[in-house]
């Protein structure tokens, strides 16, 4: 336990928001499979190992009317979520510095637990006792998320793990640690990968190189990581009265991307878990993120989608040549990341035109789909109905389109105005800010130089430009100019391309 807390206190683990684990998300998801649960709008949550809250904060933030309670054993990364807290005034969220193995039945019963990269890191004990939590102080119809490294497809990762471990053996300190992990790790990167096994390993270790050092440190050097398989994860959470009710990533519960024999043969699995289990084996998943009910609740796999109504969606995509195509052609949308998709039904293309022109705001499924229709001058029919219907489901399974059953409520800042907690995350030096869905901004001196700007006079590229300038000759803010760069030049450009970002995420 000790050399954990020295670990994290030392290397913090850099956290982020993590849509699927929100309460909004898991809600809904319940909602879908039969399982109606506590309103996350007045929820009490608790998230066990919760770093400094950069997860959990936010939530609470956005939901006033809930309770958000997270504790973690690090004092450091709770006393940097306390001044979050405390630059916010959140009456309704508090960090505790605490063990898990010291929470017990008189700290209440919460609607939704989160425990999000903690299982699989932690001693035995600690894993059951996260479980017996779950099973004492989770509501009767509330929902627990658990993440954790799955085998078999995690091996590849202990493969690496196992190497590192082996070179950094004669090493106590963290940091040194650290760095003797990046040398072997740039030494293996460039070695030539011998066979498929050889090449897998050096994607890997490629793939690690623009890792950051607390991802790097927990999941690779941290004394205990324990992967397991996904049926033996759902039989330890059945002995302590839990049930599976669905991944939060949806759409990996279903086997429709498969074709050929493998995929009539799994047809035939009728069971969800072994299903599941099988297509672990066929995608070589190494990591999960596992929703748990209790026992006596009885999900219902059969989803009725006109339970999707009432239900407010969100989402932000692009089509490629900036055209909102309303013929049934195959169109390629993006999102920010640059991930595509591909959409052939006018009325999905029009609905998504519309979600990233109400955005920050959602609009409620019902009245997207009469836009839908108005936009393509259809009229509504049955068809039409269930077409839309099953695949804003795909768009939700696949994360594509955010959805909630209480709407978010915006908070109100002067115009012009950073919301102050991205504001506050920004000057507190966190990873990201958080956006009203969720989504987590990432924040580099630049942009969190911006966010402390926006203070409530109107946003105006050139002056605020300026006020970076100032800083940048000032010494508080490094910019990152090649030989040659127009410093005012690129400042202009990317307050512009910023202020265009924090817009869409209702971060000012
Ligand atoms: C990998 S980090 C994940 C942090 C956060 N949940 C996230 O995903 O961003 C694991 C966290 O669990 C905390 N932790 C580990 N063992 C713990 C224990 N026994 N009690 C409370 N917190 C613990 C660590 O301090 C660390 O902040």
């Amino acid at each position: 336990m000790n050399a954990t807390l020295e670990s994290y206190d030392d290397i913090p683990y850099q956290g982020v928001p993590l849509p699927e684990s929100r309460p909004d998300h898991l809600a809904v998801i319940g909602h879908l499979l039969g399982l109606d649960g506590p309103d996350p709008a007045t929820a009490r949550v608790l998230e066990l190992g919760c770093a400094a809250g950069e997860n959990l904060l936010p939530l609470a933030w956005y939901r006033p009317g809930g309770t958000y309670l997270g504790l973690d054993l690090s004092r450091e990364q709770v006393a940097h979520g306390q001044r979050l807290i405390d630059r916010l005034g959140l009456a309704n969220a508090t960090l505790r510095h605490a063990d898990i193995m010291q929470v017990d039945a008189r700290w209440g019963t919460f609607d939704y637990i989160i425990v999000h990269g903690v299982w699989s890191w932690v001693p035995e004990a600690v894993r059951t006792q996260i479980l017996a939590l779950c099973q004492t102080c989770l509501a009767p119809n509330g929902i627990a998320y658990i993440s954790y490294n799955t085998l078999p497809g995690w091996r590849l990762r202990g493969m690496v793990r196992d190497m590192l471990l082996y070179h950094v053996r004669d090493e106590t300190a963290p940091r040194q640690r650290l760095q003797r992990a990046r040398e072997l790790i740039a030494l293996l990167a460039e070695a030539p990968g011998e066979g498929a096994l050889g090449e897998a390993l050096q994607r890997e270790l490629r793939y690690l190189t623009g890792v950051a050092d607390s991802y790097l440190y927990h999941e690779y050097l941290e004394s205990e990581n324990r992967p397991v398989l996904f049926t033996d994860f759902i039989a330890a959470a059945g002995q302590h009265g839990l049930r599976y009710l669905a991944d939060a990533e949806l759409h990996t519960m279903f086997a429709s991307d498969l074709t050929g024999p493998v995929a009539g043969w799994l047809q035939g699995v009728s069971e969800q878990i072994e299903q599941e289990q099988y297509l672990d084996f066929l995608r070589h998943r190494f990591f999960r993120r596992s929703l748990l009910v209790h026992d006596d609740r009885r999900p219902d796999y059969e989803i009725d989608l006109q339970r999707l109504w009432p239900l407010t969606a969100h989402g932000l995509w692009w089509p490629d040549g900036g055209q909102v195509g309303n013929d049934d052609q195959p169109q390629i949308w993006r999102n920010e990341a640059g991930e595509a998709i591909t959409v052939a039904d006018p009325l999905v293309k029009a609905a998504l035109g519309r979600l990233t022109q109400a955005a920050p705001a959602g609009l409620r499924v019902d009245r997207l789909y009469a836009e839908a229709l108005e936009a393509n001058g259809a009229s509504d029919t049955e068809g039409l109905r269930a077409a839309f219907l099953e695949a804003l489901f795909n768009l939700f399974a696949t994360q594509a389109v955010s959805l909630v059953l209480t709407p978010i409520a915006p908070r109100s800042e002067a115009s012009g105005a950073a919301v102050s907690l991205a504001r506050s995350q920004a000057e507190l030096g966190f990873a990201a800010a958080a956006s009203p869905w969720h989504v987590g901004v990432r924040l580099d001196p630049f942009s969190a130089g911006l966010l402390g700007c926006l203070s409530g006079d109107a946003p105006e590229p050139s002056r605020l430009a300026q006020q970076l300038l100032a800083q940048w000759r000032d010494g508080r803010l490094d910019l990152p100019l090649g030989p040659g760069d127009d410093a005012d030049r690129l400042v202009v450009a990317n307050v512009e391309r910023l202020l265009q970002l924090f817009a869409r995420h209702g971060l000012f």
